[in-house]
């Protein structure tokens, strides 16, 4: 479960500094698929590093599974988000000559988790990503776009994780292939009970979730179920 209570986010520049995030209070629970939506600067990359452990809030807290993320170093917060966070983004950050099979495996070797355990978690995930079995082998970079996004959620999944954070995933998809990785968000949601938060700043993506909070200028300004 996700608690964010009372968030704020200042970024200090040479310029100045900037409020992106202004008391920002909402809660998630367990196998929710919620869609945060907002204009470009309106904050949703900002609430998302802090979602994702990957920073802190400014003021405010953000608990995690019951544990307190916004006072943690940067080594718990590595920690965390190894535990707990898988992550799709954008832009699929995938090695391009490296079999899928491969580059879902990889986050698995870092765990010390055998070849043959670490493919058989591999399959797994693809499949529940929806890739077929038959692409298994290609490189990275003969794949098609959704392929690819699918190969980056099964990444995503491998370390069994309680929440899926997803930036913009269908960002730099044609409308028909967002629609077919959505729709493996959605079956992922409701057949594996994964918590699901979506980011993005488009209408017809959101309301694929059961729930949209929309921000604007660092504000929640609307929170309810599509
Ligand atoms: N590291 C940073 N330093 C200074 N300002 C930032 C930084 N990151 C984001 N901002 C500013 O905070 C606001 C929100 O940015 P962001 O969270 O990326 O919004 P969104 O993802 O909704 O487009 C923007 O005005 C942006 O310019
Ligand atoms: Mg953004």
């Amino acid at each position: 479960m996700i608690e964010v209570k009372n968030v704020s986010k200042t970024y200090v520049t040479g310029a100045g500094s900037f409020d992106a995030l202004k008391e920002v209070s909402f809660t998630i629970l367990d196998g929710d698929f919620v869609a945060i939506m907002g204009p470009s600067g309106s904050g949703k990359s900002t609430l998302m590093h802090i979602l994702g452990a990957l920073d802190t809030p400014t003021s405010g807290t953000y608990v995690l599974n019951g544990k307190d993320v916004s006072t943690l170093s940067e080594d718990e917060l590595a920690d965390i988000r190894r535990e707990h966070i898988g992550f799709v983004f954008q832009s699929f950050n995938l090695l391009p000559r490296a079999s899928a099979l491969r580059n879902v495996t990889l986050p698995l070797v870092y765990k010390r988790i055998p070849k043959e355990e670490r493919e058989k978690i591999a399959t797994i995930a693809l499949r529940s990503a929806g890739l077929d079995d038959q692409y298994f082998h290609h490189l990275s970079n003969q794949l098609s776009g959704g392929q690819i996004q699918r190969v980056a959620i099964a990444r995503a999944l491998v370390n069994q994780p309680s929440l899926i954070l997803a930036d913009e995933p269908t960002g730099n998809l044609d409308t028909h292939t967002g629609q077919i990785v959505l729709e493996t968000f959605r079956k992922l949601n409701r057949e594996e009970k994964r918590t699901i938060i979506l980011i993005t700043h488009e209408h017809d993506v959101a309301k694929h979730a059961d729930r949209i909070i929309f921000i604007r200028d660092g504000k929640i300004e609307s929170d309810k179920p599509v």
